[in-house]
């Protein structure tokens, strides 16, 4: 099923809790929504599920538009952060229930709880109340509760969130190899980047209610489009610094040194428009003890994250985060010389945020 949001806006009284929004999920997709607390996400799913109304805006299912379905007749499927599984009913019966509601026969039921079982890798705990399973089993029986019906899209909101750690890992990969072989078009909530990174097609950055992305997760890595997406994607977050452009003397200074601007790729489309500007460096980007040496820094401490550390380094006064591989210096190791990869620089307009890529 495809999926059209368009300029939608939705109200509580005064609040705009989603403000103009555009999305198109093709059919078969699976997109994320991601941004931090209060961004607006499950008001968006709500939404489309039918739960919340529209002040504004409209929701095309295949082209149709559905604003005045009811949400029982929208053909959804739906996972909560909770589950809310009924906990007097076996998990048979729990999957079982929306077919009932529907009066199926019981052969029918029969044959799609165990297909849906099957899939979800549960058929041995058919019997058992929701009580007796484990976080991971009954997040499985939420999902196939909510896809028994066939349902043509699939939301769901945080439902790894009461997992522990290692389990949303594996719970999260459960959840794409499911979508991809029903292939149904499904909305993924999250405020966790790195699960919206790793089982999406496509990721809806949102902040206020408002969209401030939607692109692969690469490019939003890549290419992002403002300030807050760059900072928002990444851990360790990327670094912010302000620096000082001019084309006619071929400078960039950051970190109170001049280099020759015309070294750096990304900054070919200098406007008349931009006054200031910022430039974002990943963690990563920085080159440590090699040949390109522009910067002397100090490190001041270091953070071990198994593979890499993390090393927060002092430049000409400026704290910057510098990733490098576990084994690469000796802990006494104080003073570095410090290089960037030249064509990773991100710069953005410091007024108004936004990545000059795309200004
Ligand atoms: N029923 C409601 N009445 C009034 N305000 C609401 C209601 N539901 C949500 N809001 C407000 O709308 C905004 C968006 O809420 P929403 O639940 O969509 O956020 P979210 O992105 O899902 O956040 P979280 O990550 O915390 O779940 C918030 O500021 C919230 O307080
Ligand atoms: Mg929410």
């Amino acid at each position: 099923m495809d999926l059209k949001i368009e300029n939608l806006s939705v109200k509580f009284k005064d609040f705009v809790a989603v403000d103009g929004l555009n999305l198109h999920v093709k059919s078969g997709e699976l997109v994320s929504l991601l941004g931090p607390s209060g961004c607006g996400k499950s008001t968006t799913i709500f939404t489309i599920a039918g739960i919340h109304k529209a002040a504004n805006g409209s929701i095309s299912f295949n082209d149709k538009v559905i604003d005045n379905v009811d949400p029982e007749k929208r053909n959804i499927g739906m996972v909560f952060q909770n589950y809310s599984l009924y906990p007097h009913m076996n998990v048979f019966d729990n999957i079982a229930f929306p077919l009932k509601l529907q009066k199926k026969d019981k052969q029918y039921i029969k044959e799609n709880v165990l297909y849906m079982a099957n899939l979800v890798k549960i058929e041995e705990l058919l019997k058992r109340k929701p009580s007796e399973l484990s976080g991971g089993q009954q997040q499985r029986v939420a999902i196939a509760r909510a896809l028994v019906k066939k349902p043509e899209i699939l939301l769901l909101d945080e439902p790894l969130s009461n997992l522990d750690a290692k389990l949303r890992v594996e719970m999260r990969s459960e959840i794409r190899r499911i979508q991809k072989e029903l292939n149904i078009t499904t909305i993924f909530v999250t405020h966790d980047q790195e699960e919206a990174l790793s089982i999406s097609d496509k990721i809806v950055i949102l902040k206020d209610g408002k969209l401030q992305q939607y692109d692969l997760p690469n490019e939003l890595y890549k290419n992002p489009k403002n300030l807050f997406v760059a900072n928002f994607i990444g851990n360790p977050s990327i670094n912010i610094f302000d620096c000082y452009i001019s084309k006619e003397k071929n400078v960039l200074n950051i970190f109170d040194k001049n280099l020759k601007l015309d070294d750096f790729k990304n900054i070919d489309k200098i406007s008349e428009k931009v006054n200031s500007y910022k430039v974002g460096i990943r963690p990563e980007d920085f080159v440590v003890n090699a040949n390109n040496k522009y910067f002397d820094g100090k490190i001041m401490d270091r953070e071990n994250i198994g593979k890499d550390s993390i090393l927060k380094v002092d430049i000409n006064g400026a704290k910057v985060k510098i990733v490098v591989p576990y084994d690469l210096l000796s802990l006494e190791t104080k003073d570095i010389s410090i290089g960037i990869k030249k064509d990773r620089l991100l710069f953005f307009d410091a007024e108004t945020g936004e990545n000059i890529k795309f200004a």
